[in-house]
């Protein structure tokens, strides 16, 4: 092949090259010229009711889940805050303070231990219904909390684990009264 058929072939080549381009930008345009728009129209979505979360409304007060809370099954919960509390009398910090007597115990109030910001501020009392929203949640109830454990969800396993709390003191404060508990229905 002599230089000048070489030429002929690039040509060649060259110029189906650009009309296999060319030709896709006009498929381009005339397919797709225009946006489509809003075709269709919207179809009624049916308004969320209250039935919609019947276990989110079920869950019973503090006060009427301890009522009926083991405080030995809440021992066995406790498993997972070992490798961070201690929970007998020495009441040492370990990654997280002491909690021998946390009922009732002022936030943030054990000494030698740094605590974070977020809980300082919180202020208040380790009440029932405070380690309940807590153990539920830590970092949703305390914004920036050092405590690195994601929550107990059942909420009778929480009431086991705060009867269990309770009961590490010398005089364990008193059980909340059930005023918080819905009249009965009687049928
Ligand atoms: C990964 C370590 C870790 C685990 C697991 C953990 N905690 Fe904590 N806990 C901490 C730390 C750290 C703090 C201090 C939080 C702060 O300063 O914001 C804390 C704080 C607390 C407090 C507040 C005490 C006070 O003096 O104000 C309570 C109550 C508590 N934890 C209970 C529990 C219970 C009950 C469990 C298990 C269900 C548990 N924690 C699991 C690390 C942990």
């Amino acid at each position: 092949m002599d230089s000048f058929e070489l030429n002929k072939v690039a040509g060649a080549v060259l110029g189906t090259l650009l009309f296999v381009m060319g030709s896709g930008f006009l498929a381009e345009l005339i397919y797709h010229g225009k946006p489509a728009g809003n075709a269709g129209y919207a179809l009624p979505e049916p308004a969320p009711t209250a039935s919609a979360a019947p276990e989110a409304a079920k869950v019973e007060p503090i006060a009427v889940r301890l009522a009926s809370a083991s405080a030995e099954k809440g021992q066995a919960g406790v498993k997972a805050c070992q490798a961070c509390h201690v929970f007998d009398k020495s009441n040492t910090n370990k990654v997280g303070p002491g909690l021998w007597d946390v009922v009732e115990r002022k936030l943030g109030s054990h000494p030698g231990f740094e605590y974070s910001a977020g809980l300082k501020e919180k202020g208040g009392a380790w009440d029932y219904a405070q380690l309940d929203g807590f153990l539920e949640n830590p970092k949703g109830y305390i914004k920036g909390t050092k405590m690195a454990y994601a929550g107990i969800s059942s909420p009778q396993e929480r009431a086991n684990v705060i009867a269990y709390l309770r009961t590490l003191s010398e005089t364990p404060k008193p059980l909340p009264t059930a005023e918080a508990k819905p009249a009965e229905a009687k049928p």
